[in-house]
């Protein structure tokens, strides 16, 4: 019985690997999605049946499982630096010309890839297991985001035939289709939306719910492939190859070139057809194919010499302002926008731009009726870079001494850029604000769309976020597109909005710069939200990633009385106040073998092990390439020498302490 499990569990688990490769590598499935759902939901259930045989590398495992409280900092094997770059053609042959010199002579042939818009990361194989994703940080030291890359379809869990240990580098991206869909939702939401697929990548891929990041379909595309931090094969064209034999989706968009005549070729080529592939790509990565005339070039301080970055310029196009309209945000912050004569820009058809704010007006010397310049660079919304012809009947632009929303007051503070609306009870102010309350990976309140809210607003319903919480069936059914039925709905999803945990909560209040991934650090460095309002400028900044910036605009937040009244309102209404205490079984560290080595600050190898243990990892005597984390005292001697040689990551006390959740 038992066998015959494991056997289908094994069965299964191929199948999908298959069935994943052939949908997300190759694009070109061979079942429905419903088939697919179908083997899934049958390998889940016997794996709960037989937790026995649960494995990191299973299918199942993409989802993403629980919450982290941090990233663990890893070393790269390697440092991952960064590459020239070449502005143009003349820069590309100059390129080209040092190679030639230093190469003496040699022949020599150029690998050209499409430089993918996205972040680079390491993601480390152990006996055809993924083991281990690293960001690639400040080049020398990444965070270790290995739940999150699980759940990238196109990354294998698991491949066969290739070295022992190996790395693979490349660049995680969102491709546009995904990109515009999330900003789709987020703006449904009342959501800030991603400026660009490459922001969102890296927020995605930088988020502590690892389910989060699965929901977002990254995609990874490798183009280094290491084994101890040195390149596998003798030539690059053979590594791409040899990856894309293991399973790895390398773009197949890459050309091995004889010299810079065809590589500017490439270049032209697909600076051409860029808006027509499914992804953004801000350039072409050329690099000497040969590894040994690698080796002979070598590196400057930060960029390889046998590689370079030509990069695309930025789409520009001229355009006339037909006005300046000012919006009013959450915070009260007026952004003045120009609405442009609608023009394609590479592809996308362009009617806005923002303009930031007036000083961002004067230093352009913009004014209505000109033809401008802008341009578009990936991001979502165009920036207007000069005026290239006054208008005929130009006229200049002024900020509204008051708000365009509520006609209340508005200031200037010094040192900021910015104007703002100081009424509070301004509607425009409420509006964002409730939107940002109810938004999805905030208070998730299903049905609490931009529609309803401009109801609720004008009908004075609300007059504070906190106002939801008293809503009355009554009040709700006479609204337009809503009849009991949705009522009853949106209710409960207010109710169960007050479910939701402490670091939502923190984020739905809307202070400025604390966001979603600020506030989670902020419930886990103080666990409740009263500690939070009580402390000071200085015990803020003791909490990772919290700067002054950010400490002195949440001690201004809770130095309001009307916040503080909020906040009073939102505990009466049963929001999470405290950190909820994490399960410790169900093991944050199932499937992962420990040593320890060295004395640790603060607790004995006695209690390292048993806590370990408590949360399902294993600690074991010897280092081993089986060994998922050495854990590094004071004094630590040859176990840490021998991790080193092996490549088994090592961490700290604090290192095993986040891994615990803690
Ligand atoms: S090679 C030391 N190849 O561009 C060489 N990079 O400007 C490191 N990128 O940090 C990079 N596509 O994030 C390389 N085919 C490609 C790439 C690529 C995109 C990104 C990568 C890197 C940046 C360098």
């Amino acid at each position: 019985m038992g066998t015959e499990a494991k056997k289908r569990i094994e069965t299964l688990r191929d199948e999908l690997r298959r069935h994943e490769y052939l949908y997300y590598v190759l694009d070109q499935p061979e079942i429905s999605d419903a088939e697919y759902d179908a083997l899934m939901r049958e390998l889940k259930q016997l794996e709960t049946g037989h937790p026995e045989l649960a494995s990191p590398d299973s299918p199942t495992q993409r989802v993403g499982g629980a919450p982290r409280e941090g990233f663990v900092k890893v070393r790269h094997s390697s440092p991952m630096l960064s590459l020239d770059n070449a502005l143009n053609e003349g820069e590309l042959r100059d390129f080209d010309r040092r190679v030639r010199e230093l190469l003496g002579g040699a022949e020599y042939r150029y690998v050209a890839e499409l430089k993918m818009d996205g972040l680079s990361m390491a993601a480390h194989y152990r006996d055809g297991v993924f083991v281990q994703a690293i960001t690639r940080g400040d080049g020398e030291v990444g965070e270790d985001v290995t739940e999150n890359a699980r759940t990238i379809r196109s990354l294998p869990l698991r491949v066969k035939d290739g070295p022992p240990l190996f790395e693979v580098r490349g660049e995680v991206i969102l491709n546009r289709k995904a990109f515009e869909r999330l900003n789709l939702e987020r703006d449904e939401q009342g959501l800030k939306q991603f400026a660009n697929p490459r922001n969102a990548a890296a927020g995605s891929l930088r988020i502590l719910e690892p389910s989060v990041t699965a929901s977002r379909r990254l995609d990874y595309y490798p183009y280094f492939l290491l084994v101890n931090g040195e390149p596998y094969c003798k030539t690059h064209w053979e590594s791409l190859d040899t990856l894309q034999a293991l399973g790895f989706k390398v773009n197949p968009k890459r050309r091995l070139c004889a010299g810079v005549e065809e590589l500017v070729a490439f270049c032209q080529e697909w600076e051409a057809q860029r808006e027509e592939l499914p992804y953004e790509i801000d350039g072409v990565v050329a690099k000497v194919d040969s590894i040994a005339q690698q080796r002979a070039l070598g590196w400057t301080a930060k960029a390889p010499r046998w590689a370079i970055a030509f990069k695309y310029p930025a789409r520009q196009e001229a355009t006339v302002v037909e006005n300046i309209e000012v919006q009013v945000g959450r915070t009260g912050a007026l952004t003045p926008v120009a609405h442009l004569k609608p023009v394609n820009v590479g592809g996308v058809t362009v009617s806005r731009a923002t303009l930031h704010n007036e000083d961002e007006i004067a230093r352009l010397g913009v004014e209505i009726g000109d033809t401008v310049i802008i341009e578009r660079s990936g991001d979502v919304i165009p920036k207007v870079v000069r005026v290239k012809s006054p208008g005929a009947d130009r006229r200049p632009f002024r900020m509204p001494e008051t708000c365009p929303v509520c006609g209340g007051h508005v200031v200037r503070e010094e040192g900021e850029a910015a104007r703002r609306c100081i009424n509070t009870n301004c509607p425009a102010r409420l509006r964002e604000s409730i939107l940002h309350f109810a938004s999805r990976g905030v208070m998730d309140i299903d049905g609490m769309g931009e529609a309803l809210v401009d109801q609720l607003v004008a009908g004075k319903l609300v007059q504070s976020v906190a106002d939801i919480y008293n809503f009355k069936r009554e009040q709700l059914v006479d609204l337009e597109h809503m009849g009991r039925k949705s009522a009853d709905k949106l209710l409960a999803n207010i109710d169960a909005s007050r479910r939701e945990p402490l670091p939502r909560v923190i984020c739905a209040l809307g202070i400025r710069f604390v966001g979603e991934r600020t506030a989670e650090i902020l419930a886990n460095t103080f666990g409740g939200l009263d500690k939070i309002r009580k402390a000071d400028i200085e015990a803020l900044q003791q909490a990772e990633e919290v700067g002054p910036k950010v400490a002195q605009s949440i001690v201004e937040f809770f130095g309001e009385e009307r916040n503080l009244k909020l906040v009073e309102r939102l505990r009466e209404a049963g929001l999470q106040f405290e950190q909820e205490v994490r399960r410790k079984t169900g093991g944050a560290l199932t499937g992962l073998t420990f040593v320890l080595t060295g004395t640790l600050p603060s607790m004995t190898r006695e209690q390292a092990t048993e806590r370990i243990e408590a949360a399902g990892g294993k600690v074991t005597g010897s280092v081993s390439k089986k060994t998922s984390y050495v854990v590094a005292g004071a004094e630590a001697g040859s176990k840490l020498q021998k991790a080193k040689s092996l490549g088994v990551p090592v961490i700290d006390e604090v290192g095993l302490l986040r891994l615990l959740g803690e």
